[in-house]
């Protein structure tokens, strides 16, 4: 009896090695192990030994059954671990699977008013040209007319850079205006002149529902022989009706700025009430969007461009108020806070 259990553990081994799926392990633990298998009888017919026998037979075959349980447990265990591999392998390469969300954001409602004033301009033949942030003295103020104990300074609270220059003491400011890289073009650029300046300007103020520190602004130029006031009311007018719509009102009345005459400030009929009265546009039914006049002379001489025989138009934009405008937003903070529940909506 006992070299056929010897026999049996061996053959059993030998054929659960061979074995390579679940299907087949059953079939093996059902020859070797299950009700009627050799192992079992022979289990069974113990009590029908002589007793020293049935002590090393019974030991014997408890051990063979041991043996062959063991071997059962790791090969069903190794055989589903493949299994799962070759499962996940499969998933690996699913393109069918839908891919994982990946979060688009999209440009600020600034920024995007920027891109597309910018367009109206570039395909009226403007080209962009930007300039610092930090600016000298002369170009926000000197060169634009404006001298030291000039009152317009005093319109622009200004934030001063707390550094001069080691030759000399040339002061540093934010700029308050981009009509400050008008004033570098006209020192730079050769007429024919046709550019648009879009930026960031400061000004010392504390922030509420209509002031920040900090706003955009774009500034324009253009100079050339013979551009008239005309120039200036088409191209404006032009940009107005693209921008806000062809049957949108506009109008131009007298304003003072130093760096042009004449000047002019120019008003669109107010979005909301369509003229009648309303509180956003303080019951005038007219909403400002820019100041704009023809360049001073002295400033484009100062520039180096002779006005006897150039003429140019100016005109500068604030930008926060049109998306303001635009989707009745009451609270210039909204913009610079960056608070996505409010952003993601534009
Ligand atoms: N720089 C002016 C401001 O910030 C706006 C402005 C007015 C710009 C007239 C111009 C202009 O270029 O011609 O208030």
């Amino acid at each position: 009896m006992l070299p056929q259990l010897e026999e049996l553990k061996i053959n059993a081994l030998r054929e659960l090695e061979g074995i390579v799926d679940l299907k087949q392990l059953e079939a093996w633990r059902v020859r070797y192990l299950g009700k009627k298998s050799e192992l079992t009888m022979i289990l069974r017919g113990l009590a029908m030994l002589p007793l020293e026998e049935k002590k090393a037979v019974g030991a014997q075959a408890n051990e063979v059954k041991v043996y062959l349980e063991d071997g059962l447990r790791e090969k069903e265990e190794a055989l589903r671990e493949a299994q799962l591999a070759v499962s996940t392998k499969v998933e690996a390469i699913d393109i069918t699977l839908p891919g994982y969300p990946f979060p688009t954001g999209h440009l600020h409602p600034i920024t995007q008013t920027l891109h597309e004033i910018c367009d109206i301009f570039v395909s009226m033949g403007f080209q962009v040209v930007e300039g610092p942030e930090v600016e000298w003295d002369y170009y926000n103020f000197e060169a634009l007319n404006i001298p030291e104990e000039h009152p317009a300074r005093d319109t622009m609270s200004t934030s001063w850079v707390d550094c001069k220059t080691a030759g000399g003491d040339r002061p540093m400011l934010l700029r308050t205006h981009t009509t400050s890289v008008s004033a570098r073009v006209i020192e730079t650029m050769t007429p024919p002149i046709r550019v648009i300046e879009p930026g960031r300007v400061y000004r010392y103020e504390a922030s509420d529902a209509t002031h920040s520190p900090m706003f955009y602004q774009i500034d324009g130029l253009a100079v050339d022989k013979g551009i008239t006031m005309a120039d200036l009311k088409g191209t404006l007018y032009e940009f107005a009706r693209r921008f806000f719509g062809d049957e949108r009102k506009v109008r131009f009345r007298c304003d003072y700025f130093p760096f042009v005459e004449l000047g002019v400030e120019m008003a669109i009929e107010c979005l909301v009430c369509s003229g009648k009265g309303c509180r956003l546009c303080g019951n005038t039914g007219w909403i400002e969007i820019l100041g704009a006049g023809m360049t001073h002379p002295s400033v484009l001489q100062r520039g180096g461009i002779d006005p006897e025989v150039y003429t140019s138009f100016a005109f500068g934009i604030g930008i926060d108020r049109i998306p303001m405008l635009r989707y009745g937003i009451n609270d210039i903070r909204l913009f610079y806070n960056s608070d996505l529940r409010f952003l993601r909506q534009f």
